[in-house]
């Protein structure tokens, strides 16, 4: 082991300048938690749209709307009062309908009652992401806005207002800095909910900001916490997601020194407001469909006139699927919403947030790659890093295939695959960790590589992932190759033991 030696070094191949960035954060969901305790079901019952009634006024429709709900699932629980307990939310502007917890019995039973259109779980959805501006021709490499460009002829989204639903925003965050932007227009209904978190401030760039956690908190075994009442981002989704819509220009943007730029929506003029419905994950999923439609429905009645969602789940019939319904009546109200597709496949049926009526947009791969090499038997072998911290060209240290350096007691292919807590300090230490993608994030291989003392780590695909690389937050100096590199690399570490 002590022979052989190698090195990390990273370069970054970019565009001429200026390139510009968006800063892709990476959602690496932590496993689902092993949950104690039974949570009553909940579901959404789902009525369509309102009677149109002349003479009456919004507030005594909506008050209406919610007593005729009460009598609906009052007569199938034989009880008016343990309804309106039962409801957590009662959609009455724009979608008719409620969410409410209840038996599956119950819920069978309310589906046979005239003018229920469905009544379908109140199921989770994850989250997804979106990218770049240059890559699709709105402006040159030069930073040249071309005249056919679709930023100059929707003068950069001016007088748009553009709604996210997704995890909160970053208020912070300068994609979200007023700048020039002139006063909130007068016809805007929106609120800045800041009750749990008073340094949550809005401004006439990010003009509102709302949290919908009812439908959450009926699916969670445990009671929330004030970082759950606020639409402040925790995870950085919904910021990335909003600023990639209708964030300002921020220059001097990069992500570790990578890809530096500025930063810019693809409506950078464009007002914005965040309408959170996703939360921390319960089993996998961030946004229950009950807080979904809440937040369409309040989109609708703010004034909004973009909707941008990322947010997927499997395909179910339209009538059972929250963002189908909540869009419908968005796009009734005039309003285009635009959905992500997922960022699972290439295989049939991944595709998510399918009806006819929403603008979905998939993701491509992009002409920019985050370079890095690794060096051993006098050639180097390109990969891909986004690694904060580097190992220095000039400098070789020993190599370690993990499997070698489990510690005592622990199963060599949990090591193989850098499971935290497998390495052993005593062989790891001051040396390269070779690691198997697979089991775990590829960034928690890092990390179990940092807490043992190694000094970087190269991550090498396994036969299935092939050529499949990816650009990572490492907080170790680290470097990801193919299957094949890595072979070679194995290889070379057997004939040096
Ligand atoms: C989590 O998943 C398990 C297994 O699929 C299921 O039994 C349980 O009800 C789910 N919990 C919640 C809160 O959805
Ligand atoms: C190391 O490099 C030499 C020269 O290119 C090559 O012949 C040899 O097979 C390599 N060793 C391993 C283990 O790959």
């Amino acid at each position: 082991m002590e022979s052989s030696n190698c090195a990390a070094s990273r370069s970054m191949r970019s565009n001429s300048a200026p390139a510009f960035l968006l800063v892709l954060l990476c959602l690496l969901l932590q496993s689902p938690s092993a949950l104690a305790g039974s949570v009553k079901p909940s579901y959404i019952v789902y009525l369509g749209g309102h009677p149109r009634r002349a003479g009456v006024s919004p507030a005594e429709a909506s008050l209406s709307a919610t007593e005729s709900h009460y009598d609906l699932l009052g007569a199938v629980l034989g009880d008016r009062e343990k309804a309106r307990e039962a409801i957590f939310y009662s959609y009455t502007t724009s979608i008719n309908g409620f969410a409410a917890s209840m038996e599956p019995a119950e819920a069978a039973e309310i589906a046979k009652y005239p003018g229920v259109l469905s009544v379908f779980p109140n199921r989770g959805r994850k989250l997804q992401t979106t990218r770049s501006w240059q890559f699709m021709g709105m402006e040159r490499n030069s930073g040249e806005v071309p005249r056919w460009s679709a930023w100059d002829v929707g003068r950069y989204g001016e007088d748009t207002i553009i709604a996210n639903l997704d995890s909160g925003v970053w208020p912070e965050s300068r994609s979200f800095d007023e700048g020039e932007m002139g006063p909130i227009p007068d016809d805007w209904k929106g609120i800045c909910q800041n009750e749990h978190d008073r340094k949550f401030q809005c401004n006439s760039k990010l003009i509102g900001a709302r949290y919908f956690n009812k439908g959450y908190a009926a699916a969670s075994p445990a009671p929330l916490d004030t970082a759950l009442m606020t639409p402040r981002d925790e995870n950085g989704h919904g910021t990335h997601t909003l600023a990639t819509a209708g964030g300002a220009a921020v220059r001097g943007a990069s992500a570790f020194g990578y890809g530096a730029g500025t930063a810019r929506g693809g409506s950078p003029r464009a007002r914005v407001a965040a309408y959170r419905v996703c939360f921390r994950p319960i089993n996998g999923s961030e946004c229950f469909d009950a807080d979904v439609l809440a937040g369409f429905e309040a989109a609708i009645r703010d004034g909004v006139h973009v909707i941008s969602a990322s947010v997927g789940g499997d395909a179910f019939d339209y009538l059972e699927d929250a963002v189908a319904i909540g869009s419908l009546h968005a796009v009734k109200a005039r309003i285009t919403v635009v959905c992500s597709a997922s960022n699972s496949g290439p295989d049939p049926g991944t595709v998510t947030n399918v009806a006819p009526w929403i603008l979905t947009v998939a993701a491509s791969s992009m002409d920019r790659e985050f370079t890095a090499y690794a060096v051993f038997n006098h050639t180097r072998v390109e990969g891909r890093s986004l690694s904060e911290r580097w190992l220095h060209g000039k400098g070789f240290y020993p190599i370690i295939n993990a499997a070698d350096a489990a510690l005592p007691g622990t199963k060599p292919s949990d090591a193989q695959v850098c499971l935290m807590g497998s390495l052993d300090p005593a062989k790891v230490k001051g040396s390269i960790v070779v690691c198997v993608r697979g089991a775990i994030p590829r960034v928690e291989k890092g990390e179990a590589v940092r807490h043992a003392g190694g000094a970087g780590m190269i991550v090498i695909n396994d036969e299935v992932s092939g050529n499949d690389l990816h650009a990572d937050q490492h907080i170790v100096p680290a470097v990801h190759i193919s299957y094949a590199e890595g072979q070679k690399l194995l290889a070379y570490i057997n004939t040096t033991k």
